[in-house]
């Protein structure tokens, strides 16, 4: 009896799956409620309800071009790839701007990784035989690119409001390298209260490795995806469910505030797996939960293959079984697509929210503030012939006129507080976008204040490319 509840269970999971992508929301929703409600899967069943509610004033159409090929996870606006070359003129401008400002926000790039999932082209690779060497010729040169910077921009004398160590993977590092890292990293003017942020992976994760995390950090960000062993397997992780959640009850019993990544929309995988990953991650509680959605990304091994996606509203589904299931469990959204148990001290307030810059050292790192985007060269060797001349490479940069710095002050403020003060908006592109939004109920105007709706919140990432795209920095 238990045996064909759950194969039915299964079986509607499935059809809501195979709901053709080209349905309105409406009947989309429709359908799929339907099916959850007669297999009785109460979390699918009011998942479906909120996304129903939430989008149930966009047009037909909202979602014909909208898939993973399409879709872009802007953690800088505009994103690095969309960015023109680097000219002299961006470079004075950029190291003027951030002189300018009292505080600044940093992250040091570590591109080594245990090995290289299929669907991730972020500058890394799977560390060599001899990484020793490898590791201590890189970090010489990020820290001579650090004192570069400090005569660039006085970086000793600015309050750093946050420290994010990201890759690749950090934690692959050997945990005396490791420790080097993240003293000398730190060795900065720390605003009181500041996040220490490292990433890691569940296969790098020693003992000791954690210790050293929880004394020297004040978050330790694991990279987990998925619980299902198979889809692991196949997206070549350096770990499977089991050791994943070892690692994380692990790095819990170090550290005052683990984050676990997790990924929906992955090819193959299928609902009911995700809802499986959500159940786990639950019950091992970790202090806060990202969730991102898959994203077909150029450079990845994968970016080649002819897989079948999840198309665009089964994983807006996707993400409110998400929200359901994480709500149900104590979290709250925060900045976006970061659900949080009570609050945390993060980079993304003080970066997005209220835009002090945020430079980020070493090969491919990326900078962004209220006036500028830029990235450096992505290549190794081109990175530390550069910094052995005493130059930063720069590769691609934009400084903003006063309509993208409007719109990045909007989006900012949006991302990390769901909410903004229109009083500074005056540029008619984004009036008529925040018109449109309003229109389409994915944001509310309370006296001068615009607000992201419960639909606003689950379509950020497509309303900040319709409202790029509509003055393609003009
Ligand atoms: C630098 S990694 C985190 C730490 C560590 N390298 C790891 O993967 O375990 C940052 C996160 O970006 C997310 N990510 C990477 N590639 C992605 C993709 N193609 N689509 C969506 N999210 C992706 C993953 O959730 C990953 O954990
Ligand atoms: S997802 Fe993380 S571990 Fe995997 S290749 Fe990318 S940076 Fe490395």
């Amino acid at each position: 009896m238990q045996k064909q509840a759950s194969t039915q269970k299964q079986n509607s999971l499935n059809a809501i799956a195979r709901l053709s992508p080209t349905l309105p929301p409406k009947d989309f929703f429709e359908r799929a409620g339907a099916l959850a409600s007669k297999s009785r899967l109460p979390l699918v069943q009011r998942a479906v309800q909120r996304a129903f509610a939430a989008f149930k004033q966009l047009p037909d159409d909202y979602f014909h071009e909208k898939g993973v090929e399409t879709y872009t996870f802007h953690a800088t606006f505009p994103h690095y790839t969309e960015l023109p070359s680097a000219t002299e003129q961006d470079e004075r401008a950029i190291l003027q701007s951030i002189r300018a400002s009292p505080a600044v926000s940093v992250y040091y790039h570590v591109p080594f990784c245990e090995s290289k999932c299929l669907y991730c082209s972020f500058s890394s690779k799977a560390r060599g035989r001899n990484a020793r060497e490898e590791y201590s010729l890189y970090f010489e040169t990020v820290w001579r690119e650090r004192r570069l910077w400090d005569a660039a921009i006085d970086l000793s004398e600015k309050t750093v409001t946050s420290v994010y160590f990201g890759g690749g993977t950090p934690t692959v590092l050997p945990v005396r390298v490791l420790r080097e890292v993240l003293k000398k990293g730190k060795d900065v003017n720390l605003a009181q209260g500041a996040g220490v942020t490292c990433e890691a992976s569940p296969g790098t994760l020693s003992r000791e490795k954690t210790r050293l995390l929880g004394r020297e950090t004040t978050r330790i960000s694991l990279g987990v995806q998925s619980f299902d062993d198979e889809l692991l397997a196949f997206m070549n992780r350096d770990h499977n469910a089991d050791g994943a959640e070892r690692a994380i009850r692990l790095a819990m019993a170090n550290s005052p505030h683990v984050n676990v990544d997790l990924i929906y929309g992955f090819p193959t995988q299928s609902f009911q797996q995700w809802i499986a990953t959500l159940e786990r991650i639950c019950e091992i509680s970790p202090q806060s939960i990202t969730v991102y959605r898959y994203w077909r990304k150029h450079g990845s091994a994968w970016f080649k293959e002819q897989f079948d996606f999840a198309h665009e509203m089964l994983a807006r589904l996707m993400y409110f079984t998400a929200l359901e299931a994480l709500e149900r469990a104590g979290y709250s959204l925060g900045p976006l697509h970061w659900f949080l148990k009570g609050t945390s001290n993060n980079e993304y307030t003080s970066r997005w929210g209220e835009g002090v810059p945020n430079i980020g050292f070493g090969v491919a790192g990326y900078g962004s503030s209220r006036n500028f985007v830029f990235r450096k060269t992505s290549r190794a060797s081109e990175y530390a012939e550069a910094i052995a001349k005493r130059l930063i490479p720069f590769q691609h940069a934009l400084v903003f006129n006063e309509a993208m710095q409007q719109a990045s002050e909007l989006i900012g403020q949006l991302r990390a507080f769901h909410k903004t003060t229109l009083a500074q908006v005056s540029n008619a592109a984004i009036l008529a976008t925040i018109r449109e939004w309003v229109g389409q109920s994915l944001a509310e105007k309370r006296g001068d204040k615009l607000f992201l709706t419960e639909g606003g919140k689950a379509l950020f990432d497509w309303m900040e490319k319709e409202l790029l795209k509509r003055f393609q920095c003009e």
